[in-house]
């Protein structure tokens, strides 16, 4: 395959003696090539850079060693998204990163992307020096897109948010109501929800069960007040053991009164229960700094819970 960049300068020279090592050349990996790859990328990556599906594979080499990875959604005229850099510990700050982040952005505006973006967390070890390559690379300055957590499932019920007296004194604020799962929700119920969410601003679309790409699992927590949709925590299984909980809203005037707290447990419960009350199970959450109301749930009610509380930031490089 015709290499689809090459020849990059090695940026390190300047670290190196003399000037002598080997020249950085960058190069779209073939099929076979990309089976050595594997352990260069995330491995929720991994089916796809062996498959072709959709991805672009792009190496740095010095003297025919791969010394670095990055991977790029196949790029459209809407955009491209680079899914991940990785240089090896030992081939570190010598311009890897940087040379494939010019590779990157090459290759995308010659497929006629308009802009390349990249999401990374910021409690990953590396983040201080891919935040650096962003910048070196004139990428856009990366905003706070989420806030992401996880905790074991019963470590969250032992906390005192979770406790027995604190459940019942917030069912004692709400008025009467039902938790039901939303696979027990009746189509009527879903249909008047999906009206309101409609016509009212009450409901932001992000939170909208009905404008969301994929299908809620049934054990997601549901609030019946007077037979209506009022409340919801809707997820989804990542796998065995892990369910996220992708979308949680309480409309007003039932929000504040701690109504969120019995979806979260609830939710749990019913997920645990199809989980075979596996000790393993656990839960990630997802929230946008749009909603502070469940940023500040989740850092102080679940803080003592959480076994990764960590910020997701996007950059973008207009090209
Ligand atoms: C992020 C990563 C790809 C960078 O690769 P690299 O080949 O070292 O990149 P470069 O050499 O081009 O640039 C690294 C820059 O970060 C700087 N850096 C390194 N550690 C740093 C730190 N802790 N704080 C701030 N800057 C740091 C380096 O000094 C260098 O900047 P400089 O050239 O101005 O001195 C590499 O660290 C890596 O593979 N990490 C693991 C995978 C990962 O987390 N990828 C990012 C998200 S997908």
């Amino acid at each position: 395959m015709q290499p689809a960049v090459s020849g990059y300068d090695d940026c390190s020279n300047r670290r190196t003696s003399g000037g002598t090592a080997p020249a950085l050349v960058t190069a779209e990996a073939g099929m076979f090539e990309r089976q050595l790859l594997t352990g260069m990328t995330f491995p929720a990556y991994q089916p796809r850079l062996l498959s072709d599906e959709g991805v672009i594979a792009l190496t740095a080499k010095r003297a025919r060693e791969i010394v670095g990875l990055a991977l790029v959604e196949r790029a459209t005229t809407d955009g491209a998204e680079l899914l991940s850099l990785f240089t090896p510990e030992g081939h570190r700050n010598r311009g890897v990163g940087t040379a494939l982040m010019q590779a990157a952005a090459d290759t995308c505006r010659r497929a006629g992307a308009s802009a390349v973006t990249a999401t990374f967390a910021d409690d990953l070890p590396s983040a201080p020096a891919f935040r650096r390559v962003l910048m070196k690379s004139d990428w856009e300055p990366p905003v706070l897109e989420n806030h992401i957590a996880e905790a074991p499932a019963n470590r969250i019920l032992e906390l005192p948010a979770m406790s027995t007296t604190i459940i019942e004194r917030i069912k004692t604020r709400l008025p009467p109501h039902l938790l039901v799962r939303w696979g027990e929700t009746s189509a009527a119920q879903r249909d008047a929800l999906r009206h309101r969410a409609a016509s009212s601003s009450a409901i932001p679309d992000q939170l909208n069960p009905f404008l969301h790409p994929e299908a809620f699992d049934d054990e997601g927590a549901v609030l019946l007040i007077d037979g209506s949709i009022r409340g919801w925590l809707l997820c989804h299984r990542i796998d065995a053991d892990k369910v996220r909980f992708t979308l949680g809203w309480v409309e007003p005037p039932f929000a504040g009164l701690g109504a969120y707290a019995l979806l979260v447990r609830q939710a749990i419960l019913w997920h645990l229960e199809d989980m075979n009350f596996s000790p393993r199970a656990h839960g990630s959450w997802t929230v946008a700094p749009e909603h502070p109301a469940m940023v500040r749930f989740l850092k102080r009610r679940l803080g003592p819970a959480l076994t990764r509380l960590a910020e997701v930031h996007s950059a973008r490089l207009p090209i």
